[in-house]
């Protein structure tokens, strides 16, 4: 069986720490979509790391870590997180596999997101410019690389057909940045990428769940980003939801049993978009500063505003989440009231379900106010320490949205985590 593990908001919801804090119980974590716009922040040895190619079980020597075939990949990024991680002592070359199908960014894409975020001036999605919509692009396109093709003798001259492809694209957006500059560090990360163990993801996953070993996999971005079900234009473009565990990683969808869905108890978005509950105020302010809500890929400071429950709710419903993790609980200790939206208000009508076109209609947000509790929760280890006021807030969320929240994490920490 195959458990998961994904984010329910619009990205950020500690999905790294809480990956690291299972994986000793799972055999294997793999990846399924995304690239290095995915920033997941673990704190090993209390030092900070933010993963972005690599699945956040790297630092238990007993997890094997795969990067599926849904994921795209840049060399680069990769190689500098390899160096990071074995400067904590992990052997890649033993717990690291990259699935061949998996495809390559080239530098090319990254030029290319940057060229049409240029060129969409106020309307920019406010991508993370790592080349991930090109990449995915030449994936339906059919035209991309992928890591397989590595070993193939043709691979240059097929990559020299893609850039010019490319480099026409790049003289219609008018960009002038010279793309050779970077590629000199691509070509060395993937002499390096091919010294690492490359395997047919499929089989090498549906092999371990065959021989009863558990594997988690591991989302990144969040379900309002999902490029069929998020807040489009304004999403990433891979399948970040259940679904996708399934594209990504070639397993069947019987084999999936718990979906952990992973949200804030708040709500934060960074770039561009609709965000229903987003404070323009001093309040909001006051959770980007209590919550460090500052992107852990770009250093973006974060849009922060209340729960969205008719958001939530709706990522429930279409990832079909078992159990809820709700993450930075303590980030609410020093605010009063806590406000939840429960419906929208659009055009005078009240709904409990996400419209359409979240871009084209002002949505008011309709909130239940709730006392803050007022302690520091930090330290709490047993979930009957927690604060009278914090677990009525929790049923809530628990008998609003349908699903139970499983899980409180109050602190960065690995152990900062209490069990319900
Ligand atoms: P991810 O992309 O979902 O893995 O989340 P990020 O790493 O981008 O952002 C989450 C941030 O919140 C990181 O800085 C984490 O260290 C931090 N964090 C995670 N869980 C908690 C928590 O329960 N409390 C506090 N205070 N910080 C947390
Ligand atoms: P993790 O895994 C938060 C956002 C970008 C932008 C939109 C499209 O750390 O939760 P892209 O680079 O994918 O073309 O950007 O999606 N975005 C994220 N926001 N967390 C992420 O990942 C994100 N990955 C992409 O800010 O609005
Ligand atoms: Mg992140």
């Amino acid at each position: 069986m195959i458990d998961v593990i994904l984010g329910l908001q619009w990205g950020d919801e500690g999905k790294g720490k809480i990956v690291d804090y299972f994986a000793p119980r799972y055999d294997s974590i793999a990846r399924f979509q995304g690239g290095p716009n995915a920033g997941h922040t673990l704190y090993v040895n209390n030092e900070k790391i933010v993963l972005h190619q690599i699945p956040s079980g790297i630092f238990h020597p007993e997890n094997i870590n795969l990067i599926g075939s849904g994921v795209v990949l840049d060399a680069i990024t990769l190689k500098r997180e390899c160096d990071k991680v074995a400067s904590f002592g992990v052997d890649v070359k033993k717990n690291l596999f990259i699935s061949e199908r998996t495809h390559l960014i080239l530098p090319s894409h990254r030029a290319l997101d940057k060229a049409s975020e240029m060129q969409k001036g106020d309307s920019k999605i406010g991508s993370t410019l790592k080349g991930i919509g090109p990449a995915y692009m030449d994936k339906t396109g059919r035209n991309g690389l992928r890591v397989g093709d590595l070993k193939d003798r043709s691979f240059t001259a097929n990559y020299i057909k893609l850039r010019l492809k490319h480099q026409k694209l790049l003289d219609n957006f008018n960009f002038n940045e010279d793309i050779a500059d970077w590629e000199e560090e691509f070509f060395e990360a993937l002499e390096f990428l091919k010294t690492l163990n490359i395997v047919n993801g499929e089989y090498f996953i549906n092999e371990k769940i065959k021989q009863g070993k558990r594997v988690l996999a591991e989302g990144a971005q969040g379900s309002m980003l999902d490029i069929d079900f998020g807040t489009f234009p304004f999403v990433t473009s891979s399948s970040t939801i259940t679904a996708g565990v399934c594209n990504g990683l070639g397993v069947a969808p019987q084999l999936i049993k718990d979906v952990m869905g992973v949200t804030k108890a708040y709500c934060t978005r960074v770039g561009g978009g609709p965000f229903p509950t987003e404070l323009h105020d001093e309040t909001g302010e006051a959770i980007r500063k209590a919550g460090s809500e500052f992107g852990a890929t770009t250093g973006r400071p974060r849009r922060c505003g209340w729960i969205d429950l008719v958001a939530l709710q709706y990522a429930c419903m279409i990832n079909g989440v078992t159990k809820l993790i709700m993450t930075k609980a303590d980030i609410m200790d020093g605010f009063s009231p806590l406000n939840v939206c429960t419906a929208y208000n659009i055009n005078g009508e009240q709904t409990s379900q996400i419209p359409f076109q979240m871009t084209r209609v002002a949505i008011e947000p309709v909130y239940q106010s709730f006392d803050g509790w007022g302690v520091d929760t930090t330290g709490i280890s047993n979930a009957n320490q927690l604060p009278q006021k914090m677990s009525e807030y929790i049923d809530f969320i628990n008998k609003f949205v349908g699903v139970p929240v499983s899980y409180v994490s109050n602190g960065p920490g690995r152990d900062q985590i209490i069990s319900l």
